[in-house]
C-alpha cells in the first residue's frame, strides 16, 4: 500500500482545478480497499472517494485521504444467446467500457456513449443521455462500507435510482466506495433511436438500419459538436439538473415565454432545460477571466485553463439567482461541491 502526502488533484477531476489531496492512494483490488479500511493507523482518518473526477468542483483542498478505485477488468459472468452479463470494476473508463460492449455487440449503453469518468461513479449519480439511464441495465453494484470494510452487493431496487440520484447520493452519501457494477445486456438489443438529434444525425449518416455501432457514432458525433472536451477544456459536462416544475407553473410561464420547451414527466410535472433557461438569461458564451459559460451548451460551464474551484462556484451562484428573477425558477446543482 502506497500512500503519498499533498497530491495534486489537477489531473483527477475533469474541472482541471489544482486543489491538493491531504493523502492519497490508488486502490487496485477489493482485498487492498478492505485492508486499508481496517488499517488501525488509518480506520478513523477522514477519508474521501474521488473516481473519475467528471462531476465534482473542487473549491478547495481535501483534508482526507482520498481513495482513487484503479479496480479494473471485465468479466462474463452469465451468457446466453439473449443476453451476456458483466461484471467491471470500478476503475474502468466508462467510455472504454461503452466501446467493449459496442465491439462485441452487447447493446444497452451505447446511448451513454463518450460520458466521462468511471464505471464505479456512473452508477452514483445514474448517469443518463439521448433517452437511456444506466439503471436500465445495471443487475447490481459491488461496493465496501467505508467504516468497517464490508462487502455489500445493493441490487438495482436497492439503489434507488432517480434522475441524477441514487442511494449512494443520499442516505449512503459518504459510506461507501462503490467497487464495481454489473450490467446485463443484450445480444438482441432493442435500439433507443427516439432523441430528435440522434434521428436526425443517423438520417446524415445514411444509417437507414441503425446498428449499435451507429448510435454509438451518431451520439459521439452529437456530443462532440455541443459538449467541449475536458482534456482541452475543463468542464464537468452539465453543471444543472434540469428542473421540473408543476404543469400549472409551465402554462404561466408559457404565456410569458410562448417559445419555452418544456417535457412531460408524467400527468403533472414538466422539466424544462436547464440550458434553455440559461441562455435566455443571458449566459451563453459568457466568459469572465479563466472561467465561463460554454458557447455551444449553456448549461455546461468551464474551467479555460487557470481558473478556480471558488469562482464557478461563485459564477454558478449567479446563474441561480438570475434564472430565479427572470423565471422563478430553482436550478440544483448536478455537480458535487466539494
Ligand atoms: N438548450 C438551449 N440552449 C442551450 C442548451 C440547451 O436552449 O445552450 C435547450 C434546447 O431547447 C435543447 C434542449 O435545451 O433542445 C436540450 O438540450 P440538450 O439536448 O443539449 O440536453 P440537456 O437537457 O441540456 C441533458 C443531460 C445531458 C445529456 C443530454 C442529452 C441533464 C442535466 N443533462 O442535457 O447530460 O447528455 O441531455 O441526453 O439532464 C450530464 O449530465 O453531464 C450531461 C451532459
Amino acid at each position: 500500500m502506497q500512500i503519498q502526502s499533498n497530491v495534486s488533484l489537477r489531473h483527477l477531476n475533469t474541472f482541471g482545478l489544482d486543489a491538493h489531496a491531504r493523502y492519497f492512494i490508488n486502490i487496485h483490488s477489493v482485498e487492498e480497499l478492505t485492508t486499508l479500511l481496517n488499517d488501525p493507523e488509518w480506520k478513523d482518518f477522514p477519508k474521501f472517494i474521488l473516481g473519475g473526477g467528471s462531476n465534482i468542483l473542487l473549491t478547495k483542498d481535501i483534508e482526507a485521504l482520498v481513495i482513487h478505485p484503479e479496480i479494473r477488468g471485465i468479466e462474463i459472468v452469465e451468457e446466453n444467446e439473449d443476453s451476456v452479463v458483466l461484471k467491471v470494476g470500478a476503475g474502468e473508463v466508462w467510455h472504454d467500457f461503452v466501446m467493449h460492449c459496442v465491439d462485441n455487440g452487447y447493446g444497452g449503453v451505447e446511448n451513454l456513449s463518450l460520458i466521462p469518468g468511471s464505471v464505479g461513479a456512473a452508477p452514483m449519480q445514474n448517469i443518463g443521455a439521448y433517452g437511456v439511464e444506466i439503471k436500465s441495465v445495471i443487475q447490481s453494484v459491488e461496493a465496501v462500507r467505508i467504516g468497517d470494510g464490508e462487502k455489500r452487493v445493493f441490487t438495482n431496487a436497492e439503489c434507488e435510482f432517480g434522475y441524477r440520484e441514487s442511494i449512494f447520493k443520499k442516505s449512503l452519501k459518504s459510506r461507501y466506495v462503490i467497487t464495481g457494477a454489473t450490467f446485463r445486456l443484450s445480444k438482441k438489443p432493442l435500439l433507443n433511436a427516439a432523441y430528435g438529434d440522434v434521428q436526425k444525425t443517423l438520417q446524415e449518416m445514411g444509417a437507414d438500419v441503425p446498428t449499435i455501432r451507429d448510435i454509438s457514432g451518431a451520439i459521439m458525433k452529437i456530443r462532440r459538436s455541443k459538449l467541449p472536451d475536458p482534456a482541452e477544456i475543463g468542464n464537468a459536462g452539465s453543471f444543472f439538473k434540469n428542473p421540473e416544475i408543476s404543469v400549472t407553473q409551465f402554462d404561466q410561464l408559457k404565456e410569458t415565454f410562448p417559445e419555452v420547451p418544456g417535457y412531460p414527466v408524467d400527468a403533472q410535472t414538466v422539466k424544462v432545460p436547464a440550458g434553455w433557461l440559461i441562455e435566455k438569461a443571458g449566459w451563453k458564451g459568457f466568459r469572465e477571466g479563466e472561467i465561463g459559460v460554454h458557447a455551444r451548451q449553456a448549461l455546461v460551464l468551464v474551467n479555460y485553463g487557470g481558473g478556480t474551484g471558488i469562482q464557478i462556484k461563485t459564477l454558478s451562484e449567479k446563474i441561480q439567482e438570475s434564472v430565479a428573477d427572470k423565471f422563478g425558477i430553482r436550478l440544483n446543482a448536478e455537480v458535487n461541491f466539494i
